[in-house]
């Protein structure tokens, strides 16, 4: 079967983009959207879609709940993935990745995988930058790095048939 890949995303400093491009170059001829960007393509043509967010205050980027509420029904007749990239990891993380999207989405997906952050010192805004030291030390920690074996591992099962 021709397998065609959509990824669509919500990155606010890029490691999301980072994922999202990474796994581009693993899902041969994936197509990639950023839904603060671009015009997302017409969804009939994909049979697989992909969708990535980062966590601000424990919420998807709002770009990408806009997207979920709005196209929900495609989205459940799909073969789909999702990720997140958030500070928190372990149970805190796959909480956050429920709450991430609609719950009919979330258990539709086939795959699923919280990525691990990454902070951009040079990048960040000086609010962010200061709350991301408030919380820092705590249980969150950031900048942990993009979690690359889980990131593949989450490459392969979208590339695998079923
Ligand atoms: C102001 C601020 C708030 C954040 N809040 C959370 C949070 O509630 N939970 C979490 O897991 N990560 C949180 N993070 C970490 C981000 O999710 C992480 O840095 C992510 O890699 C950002 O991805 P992006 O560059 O694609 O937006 C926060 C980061 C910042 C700067």
């Amino acid at each position: 079967m021709n397998n065609r890949i959509l990824i669509v995303y919500a990155s606010k400093y890029g490691c999301t983009e980072k994922a999202a491009l990474l796994l581009q170059t693993k899902l041969n001829g994936a197509e990639v959207v950023n839904l603060r960007y671009a015009k997302v393509p017409e969804l009939a043509a994909y049979d697989t879609v992909i969708l990535g967010g980062s966590i601000y205050y424990g919420r998807i980027r709002k770009e990408m709940a806009a997207f979920t509420a709005k196209h929900k029904q495609e989205l459940v007749e799909k073969r789909l993935g999702l990720f997140i990239c958030a500070g928190m990891s372990g149970e805190k993380g796959e909480q956050e990745l429920k709450q991430a999207y609609p719950d009919v989405i979330y258990n539709k997906a086939f795959a699923r995988e919280v990525m691990g952050d990454e902070v951009y010192p040079d990048r960040i805004s000086a609010l962010d930058k200061w709350i991301l030291r408030m919380v820092k030390g705590k249980e969150h920690k950031t900048g942990g790095g993009l979690a690359l074996d889980k990131l593949e591992r989450f490459a392969l099962r979208m590339s695998a048939g079923g």
